[in-house]
């Protein structure tokens, strides 16, 4: 496995539910290290692309290789490469916080499970609610929790699945902060999102999957250079990504 090669590759990925097609051959590259937003509308299909790349969900045709190793033909390896953490955050609430990192990595078979649960604690800012129930912490400490369980162990892949849904704006921003906190670790990061914003705060490069199919895919400036600036009399606009957006899937504002 050589650095030049994308810690996740797609092919022509196609699934269907029953006469539902979801994805129509979808394909795209992440960079080592890097951040991908699959930015799409709800339903499009985004967590159907990341249970299969997380191999909990078989495609109908098409590639998809995780860290080198294929879903289909070496998923077990797949799996030790990858965490997922999703809309529904697998922290349990009886437990404190640092029971739930050292939980984890016990279960990793970690050398040193406290010193492991201390670091993470550290780094997203909730050794103050360390020993407090999570039940009695806010969305995005338990999203920020959540984040931290899923880098025990240090899987080379994270796939966050709409890490920011259903938080208030306070929340959004810490778990934006916890995911800029992952950026420089090496890890590369799959990030879905319905959210514009988000995408273009946290990604390197974003991806739209629109009926189906990868419509746009570039890096933010690539994606502006898509709309041509709007010129109003001598003052040159940049097109947001959302304008972005709304022209390519046909809605515009
Ligand atoms: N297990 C399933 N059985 C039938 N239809 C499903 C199933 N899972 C998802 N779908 C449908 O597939 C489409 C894509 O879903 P999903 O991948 O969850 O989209 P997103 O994550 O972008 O909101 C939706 O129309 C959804 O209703
Ligand atoms: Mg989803």
């Amino acid at each position: 496995m050589t650095v030049d090669h994308p810690a996740i590759r797609v092919r022509g990925l196609a699934k269907s539910y029953g006469t539902v097609e979801v994805l129509r051959g979808v394909d795209f590259d992440v960079a080592r290290g890097s951040i991908l937003a699959l930015l799409g509308a709800n339903g499009s299909g985004k967590t159907t692309t990341v249970r299969i790349l997380a191999t909990l969900l078989k495609a109908d045709a098409g590639t998809a290789v995780v860290n080198g190793f294929d879903v289909g033909a070496q998923a077990a390896e797949v799996r030790e490469s990858i965490s997922l953490t999703g809309q529904f955050a697998a922290v349990d609430g009886v437990l404190s916080g640092r029971e739930n990192l050292v939980l984890i990595a016990r279960l990793r078979h970690l050398d040193d499970p406290g010193a492991v649960a201390d670091g993470l604690l550290r780094r997203f800012s909730l050794t103050d609610a360390a020993a407090r129930r999570v039940s009695t912490y806010s969305g995005g400490m338990r999203r920020r929790l959540d984040i931290a369980m899923s880098l025990v162990g240090r899987p080379a892949v994270i796939f966050l699945d709409e890490p920011t849904a259903g938080l208030d704006p306070e929340g959004r921003i810490e778990v934006w902060r916890a995911v800029e906190e992952l950026v420089g670790g090496g890890v590369t990061v799959l990030l879905t999102t319905q959210y514009l914003d988000e995408a273009e705060r946290l990604a390197d490069r974003v991806a739209i999957l629109r009926e189906g199919r990868i419509v746009v895919n570039g890096t933010l400036d690539e994606l502006r250079r898509l709309l041509p600036p709007a010129t109003v009399e001598y003052v040159e606009k940049q097109p947001t990504l959302e304008e972005v957006f709304l022209a390519v899937v046909g809605r515009r504002a």
